[in-house]
């Protein structure tokens, strides 16, 4: 390197649902690969520092910051906040959801609407902030939407989840074809049955067992595995991939049938992850 050369400004992501699960293991992701990362949590405070300073431990800078998406306008309040401490925002990560299960005959409205706050409107409230800061700072940016195998098949129980998550995924490709010309490109990531907190899927991994047979690649998939898949997107290396959305399911849709999916993804939520929300009781 000459002697006068500038070096470039590290790039700067942000993750939502940072604290846990699949959010965690991308933040850990796109630290070793030299992002500065920024990540919200809703309740895991302790957890989420402790994200950040694994995070740092790759030589990078991190911040956290509290955020609540059943009020989605919050949102951008949290992406500009992150933005404001980091510099700039080049990355965006819309991870965090919530994943309460009720019958169609029982589905209060109240229920159906803060699923679809959380995980619809909330990533929409993100990525808009993310995007305008992007095109603002000029040079493009990478937005990554999570959604599940869910935005493509049917669930029983699963009907405010799997329509919030098909909108995610038919937002991503609006999204895609809007913000092109702004050298933004936004993709989904659709995970399969992952060994997270959402489903249970860490006492699983605690009981030695993640094992299922149904899916092709007989096993649930663990957070780093969808999480490099993410971070892929989010570098150059994936520089004409814009508008899709990459599987990531142990081959679960090639088999993919009702009792299949149900085994694979029917696990009724804890109560505690219902209360946490605070959903429970209202299927
Ligand atoms: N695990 C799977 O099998 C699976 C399959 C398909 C798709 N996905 C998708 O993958 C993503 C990550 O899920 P995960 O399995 O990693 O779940 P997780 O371990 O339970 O983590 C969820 C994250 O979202 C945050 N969060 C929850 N409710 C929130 C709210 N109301 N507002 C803002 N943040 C909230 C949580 O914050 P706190 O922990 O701090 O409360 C946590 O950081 C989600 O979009 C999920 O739909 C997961």
């Amino acid at each position: 390197m000459s002697a006068d050369r500038v070096p470039a400004p590290r790039e700067t992501a942000i993750v939502t649902g940072g604290s846990s699960g699949i959010g965690r293991a991308t933040v850990l992701a796109l630290a070793r690969r030299g992002f500065d990362v920024g990540l919200t949590y809703r309740s895991r405070r302790r957890d989420a520092e402790a994200v950040a300073a694994a995070a740092r431990s790759h030589g990078v800078r991190a911040a956290t910051h509290a955020l609540d998406l059943c009020d989605a306008g919050r949102g951008a309040a949290a992406v500009d906040a992150l933005a404001d401490e980091l510099g700039r925002v080049d990355v965006l990560v819309n991870n965090a959801a919530t994943n309460p299960r009720g019958f169609f005959l029982q589905q209060s409205l109240a229920a159906w609407r803060a699923t679809l706050e959380i995980d619809l409107t909330g990533p929409l409230a993100c990525a808009q902030a993310a995007a305008r800061r992007m095109v603002a700072q000029g040079g493009g940016g990478r937005i990554v939407n999570v959604t599940s195998v869910l935005e493509r098949v049917a669930l029983p129980q699963g009907g405010a989840y799997c329509v919030a998550k098909a909108g995610l995924g038919m937002l991503t490709r609006v999204m895609a074809l809007e913000l092109a010309e702004h050298g933004i490109r936004v993709n989904a990531v659709a995970p399969g049955h992952t060994a997270t907190p959402m489903n249970d899927g860490d006492r699983r991994v605690e009981a030695g067992g993640t094992d299922w047979p149904t899916i092709p690649l007989g096993r649930s998939a663990a957070p780093e595995e969808v999480a490099n898949v993410i971070a892929f997107l989010c570098a150059d290396e994936s520089s004409y991939a814009t508008g899709g959305t990459f599987l990531v399911d142990g081959g679960l849709l090639l088999v993919a049938g009702p009792g299949v999916l149900q085994e694979a993804t029917g696990l009724p939520p804890s109560d505690g992850q219902l209360e946490r929300d605070g959903l429970a009781g209202a299927e």
